[in-house]
């Protein structure tokens, strides 16, 4: 079966991008299943009711999230009613939600998916993720061979020992977080794909998906600026897992990047 892995959809422009190409790529690449990161997909931090219906509608299967993951309120209702919705599972027990999930795939295996936040620049208030990893996979893998993990992390060194660490444990350790897609995809000796970021969804004429004048102000003065989402090269990023429904072995992984072909403006978006 073939597992497509969308990195951090960003707002409008990225939800476009997903509701306009996502079909495309499910065809050309025979996808089975489909995970997002949607952490970012109501305007640039957090998740709506509105931006995840948008992701379903569009095909997509489970959305994962991280940091950003509280941004939004609605988000409380969405957690503890759809179990399609995960946050990392490293944080406290008694937070809203769930870190991880077993899913019905069109292919017929099941689909085992856990969100982790990294720590290292991002949330040391955090549980261990590598802890975390442990207990969740444990669980997922009596109820299926196949699972995927979303390392949502900032420092490349993190999320690399997450692969080293899980290797031959699940299917696939995928990064996000960064925006920025990485060159490393490789199937690792016992049989994990990985990749240190898979990138984002969304405007790459900008700064990480910010519109770059913005950005650069606030580099310039160090003084508070409103961010504003960038708008043109919007590009869908992500990964294409094959994997061995018997064994939850991956057997290739690729990067795709798909362009959008025209300028996204929808100002008229309420959730951005
Ligand atoms: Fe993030
Ligand atoms: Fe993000």
């Amino acid at each position: 079966m073939n597992i497509l892995f969308i990195g951090d959809v960003v707002g409008s422009p990225g939800r476009a991008a997903v509701k306009a190409l996502l079909p495309k790529v499910r065809q050309a690449h025979d996808v089975d299943f489909v995970i997002v990161n949607a952490e970012n997909s109501a305007g640039g931090s957090g998740i709506t009711p509105r931006t995840a219906r948008d992701l379903f509608q569009s095909g997509c299967d489970v959305l994962t999230s991280g940091d950003h993951v509280w941004r939004r309120p609605e988000v409380v209702d969405l957690l503890n009613s759809n179990p399609a919705i995960l946050r990392p599972a490293n944080f406290p027990a008694a937070t809203p939600g769930r870190g991880s999930g077993v899913y019905r795939s069109a292919a017929g295996p099941s689909v085992g998916v856990v969100c982790l936040l990294g720590r290292v620049f991002v949330d040391a208030m955090v549980a261990s993720p590598f802890h975390s990893a442990q207990e969740e996979i444990g669980a997922l893998k009596k109820e299926t061979p196949i699972v995927i993990v979303d390392i949502h992390a900032e420092a490349t060194s993190e999320k690399v020992a997450m692969g080293w660490f899980l290797d031959g444990e699940v299917t696939a350790v995928l990064g996000t977080h960064t925006h920025i897609p990485t060159a490393d995809e490789r199937i690792l000796p016992k049989g994990t794909a990985y990749i240190t970021d898979v990138g984002m969804t969304g405007p790459y004429d900008s700064v990480i998906g910010r519109s770059k004048d913005k950005i650069i102000e606030r580099f310039l003065t160090g003084m508070p600026t409103r961010f504003e989402l960038g708008k043109k090269d919007v590009a869908l990023c992500g990964v294409v897992v094959e994997v061995d429904g018997t064994s939850g072995r991956a057997l290739s992984i690729h990067r795709i990047r798909e362009p959008l072909p025209e300028a996204v403006e929808d100002a008229q978006d309420p959730d951005g």
